[in-house]
């Protein structure tokens, strides 16, 4: 029995495996329709969402599974006062695999350390989103046609981006890649992900605040949204929210096959115009976390080696 809290508790093999089945389910979903026929996924999410826990929900029901959960602490008993452990112990009786998003970071670890059943991470504050890493690798996979030997900029909030932070872990692990890391100064990479990550593993990065300079060297840009919610005070997120805005003209001198990412939502760090850029690949890639999970789902499950 496995759960997925960070993604380095996946080796590089079952990453890969994971990426493969999910091309496998991309090129003839039918054939997966019924892999998970009385099974049932809860979705816990005590912080908001849109894509993924409906893309979870989807996931499942593709699968043929069915789902269960609440979309906020307010409309759980966590409002009157439940802990974790004890949810995810009555979770246990009802459900076969969980989701749970919580603004609190290690949350979901808790979890697992009480459930019997797989626990998921779908985001734990500022810290760790497994689930969009593998949706990210995967679409990369598919769109720049390989992992290794990438220079991929993580440009905005690399602070607070739970979403930077995971794939940068992940990342990592692929030979040749190089990342550009493009914030404000308040907003730079945590100091634990510089020092015990990229130092320790002589991994080759720069951080820098002009967007325009390093755009001709990308072949990933990772655009991502300054996280209003994780700020202590309005002031500060009022002065940095607009500190990068993608826009056509930024783009002129960007590579011709550089793929433009983001974990969506967006809030003004793209400018519409840019959507129709043939590089923007955001929303496909919320397309891509669907199958993402669809192959997380049936590998926590054990179901991977099951004849479809
Ligand atoms: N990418 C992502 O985590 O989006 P949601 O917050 O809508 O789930």
């Amino acid at each position: 029995m496995r759960h997925l809290i960070n993604p380095m508790d996946l080796s590089t093999e079952e990453v890969n495996n994971i990426l493969a089945l999910a091309k496998k389910i991309m090129a003839n979903p039918e054939k997966y329709a019924h892999v998970c026929e009385g099974k049932k996924l809860a979705t816990l999410f005590y912080e908001p969402s849109t894509r993924t826990r409906l893309s979870f929900e989807a996931a499942m029901l593709n699968l043929g599974g069915k789902t269960l959960g609440f979309h906020s602490a307010d409309s759980s008993s966590a409002s009157k006062g439940e802990s974790v452990a004890d949810t995810i112990r009555i979770i246990n009786c009802y459900a076969d695999i969980v989701a749970m998003r919580h603004p609190k970071e290690g949350a979901p670890l808790v979890a697992s350390k009480y459930s019997r059943i797989p626990v998921i991470n779908a985001g734990d504050g500022g810290h760790m989103h497994p689930t969009q890493t593998l949706t990210d690798l995967l679409t990369m996979s598919e769109l720049n046609g390989r992992l290794e030997n990438l220079t991929i900029g993580f440009c905005g909030d690399l602070k607070f981006g739970r979403t930077v932070h995971s794939l940068i872990n992940a990342m990592v692990r692929y030979p040749g890649v190089k990342f550009v890391l493009i914030s404000p100064e308040e907003l730079k990479i945590p100091a634990y992900l510089r020092e015990e990550t990229l130092d320790a593993k002589g991994i080759p990065y720069k951080e820098v605040s002009n967007l325009e300079a390093v755009m001709p060297e990308l072949d990933v840009l990772y655009m991502t949204r300054v996280q209003k919610e994780r700020f202590f005070n309005e002031e500060d997120y009022i002065r940095l929210k607009d500190t990068f805005i993608l826009d056509k003209k930024k783009l002129e001198n960007a590579k011709q096959d550089m793929y433009i990412l983001h974990p969506l939502p967006r809030v003004n760090e793209i400018a519409v115009e840019v959507d129709d850029d043939p590089r923007a690949a955001y929303f496909r890639q919320a397309q891509f976390g669907v199958y993402a999970r669809m192959a997380l789902i049936i590998t926590l499950l054990g179901l991977a080696d099951k004849e479809v």
